[in-house]
């Protein structure tokens, strides 16, 4: 069977054939066909807005790799500093790569003191961290006269360092400031997840983090350091394309990040399963869900229509966090909700499962994080895959300017009728 595809203009019976490539054919064909001919594709359902190499993801089967590399493995043997250097770069480093990588990263994580003292300083004092985090990490780019220049790699390397550097600074120091907390400086003797656990919970000197939960964050940032062309990633390329500076378009990504459909979904599940409050009311909230008057948060994907493999590793790691932390009471909750939601039909039938944010968000609750914080924690990995596609983007000649085509509805031409005669 040929691999390609034919498309025919039943008002003009002109027909046009291309070839089928990875699951794609160009849309261009339509253009060949009638230029003034559009694909109407709301939310992209059927569309393929770039070509890329960072990560794969096989929804029906449950595969997500990066760089080819199987999740799994690299949250088992790997660390969220190696995954970075591979996403961005497209191999895991050597041994003298990965100690001058974590050199530059370890080394950029302080932000300027005006960033906190007439910045942050400024927001209201119950201001949402996540709220925060976006103008913060714009407002970071104005403090580095280099930051527009992004088609010098050097400089896109140091502002990728900076950025990825300084967003667990700038996470914690939201925090510490909505819990009218001092500021805790970064300490780079620290590895990057326990550095960011000790500014952020760090009170006395005594402090100091557990190992266990160092690596249960540094896993959890491993899993949502990248997941291709979602919402957040593709907010990314789009402002990306327009050429802006890495700082605000890491800004637009994380705006569309802190949509409650999106990274927004963890917090909204430690909402629900408060709300539910006990195991026995699960039966009575499910029902609900099936009516349509509530929706089961953090269960359901667009891509993935089997399971999620990010959320087996995270329900292992919760395991591992509350050997240490204490059972979050939340737990059962959760455990019933799955349990009764998986063997019903309305579910089954829609092949909705468990995705990323049922776990996490009972995880970073027993870490000591507010439910505010969750999408902030979402945020500070998947800076790293946001700058890889921006990086890959600036590199791809096939890329212009995003501009998406419309279907008019609207009203066809009228007059203009003056303020008094409406
Ligand atoms: N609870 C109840 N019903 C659901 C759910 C859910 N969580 N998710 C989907 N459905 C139903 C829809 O009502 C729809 O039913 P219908 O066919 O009878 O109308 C059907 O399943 C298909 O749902 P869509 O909304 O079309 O699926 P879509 O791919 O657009 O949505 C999404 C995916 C947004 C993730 C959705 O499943 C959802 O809202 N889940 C809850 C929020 C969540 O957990 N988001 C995190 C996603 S992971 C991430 O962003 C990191």
């Amino acid at each position: 069977m040929a691999d390609t595809i034919t498309i025919i203009d039943d008002r003009t019976g002109k027909k046009v054939t291309v070839p089928i490539t990875g699951g794609t054919f160009p849309s261009s064909a339509l253009r060949e066909l009638d230029p003034s001919l559009f694909m109407y594709d709301p939310a992209y359902l059927s569309t393929a807005s770039c070509r890329s190499a960072i990560t794969y993801l096989d929804g029906d089967n449950g595969v997500l790799r990066y760089r080819g590399y199987p999740i799994e493995q690299l949250a088992e043997k790997s660390t969220f500093l190696e995954v970075a250097y591979l996403l961005l770069n497209g191999e895991l480093p050597t041994a003298d790569e990965f100690t001058a990588w974590k050199h530059d990263v370890t080394h950029h994580t302080m932000i300027h003191e005006n960033m906190r003292k007439r910045f942050v300083d400024g927001f209201h004092y119950d201001a949402h961290p996540m709220g925060m985090f976006v103008s913060a990490t714009a407002a970071l780019g104005t403090f580095y006269d280099d930051a527009k220049n992004i088609f010098h790699a050097a400089s896109l390397e140091k502002q990728t360092v900076r950025l990825i550097a300084k967003v667990p600074t700038i996470a914690a120091m939201c925090h510490r400031f909505s819990q009218g907390l001092p500021f805790v400086l970064p300490n780079n003797s620290k590895s990057y997840a326990e550095n960011f656990l000790n500014m952020m919970f760090k009170i006395g000197e005594d402090y100091q983090v557990d190992p266990i939960l160092a690596r249960a964050m540094d896993v959890l940032f491993i899993l949502h350091a990248d997941h291709e062309q979602n919402c957040g990633t593709t907010a990314m390329r789009v402002v990306s394309s327009a050429q802006s500076d890495p700082y605000t378009a890491t800004a637009a990504a994380s705006s569309a990040l802190y949509g409650p459909l999106h990274g927004g979904a963890n917090e909204a599940v430690v909402r629900m399963l408060t709300e539910i409050g006990s195991m026995e009311n699960v039966p009575a909230f499910i029902e609900e869900v099936k009516s349509g008057s509530d929706r089961l948060m953090g269960f359901g994907h667009r891509v993935y229509k089997n399971f999620d493999p990010r959320a087996t590793i995270i329900k292992k790691t919760a395991y591992d966090v509350f050997e240490v932390t204490g059972k979050n009471p939340l737990l059962d909750i959760a455990l019933k909700l799955e349990e009764v939601a998986l063997s019903d039909d309305y579910f089954k039938s829609r092949k909705l499962y468990p995705n990323v944010d049922f776990y996490s968000g009972l995880i970073y609750q027993a870490l000591g994080f507010p439910v505010e914080m969750f999408t902030v924690l979402f945020a500070i990995p998947r800076t790293v895959g946001w700058l890889a596609h921006m990086k890959e983007l600036l590199a791809d000649k096939e890329q212009k300017i995003s501009r998406p085509r419309q279907w008019y509805v609207g009203a066809d031409e009228r007059n203009y009728v003056d303020l008094g005669a409406r």
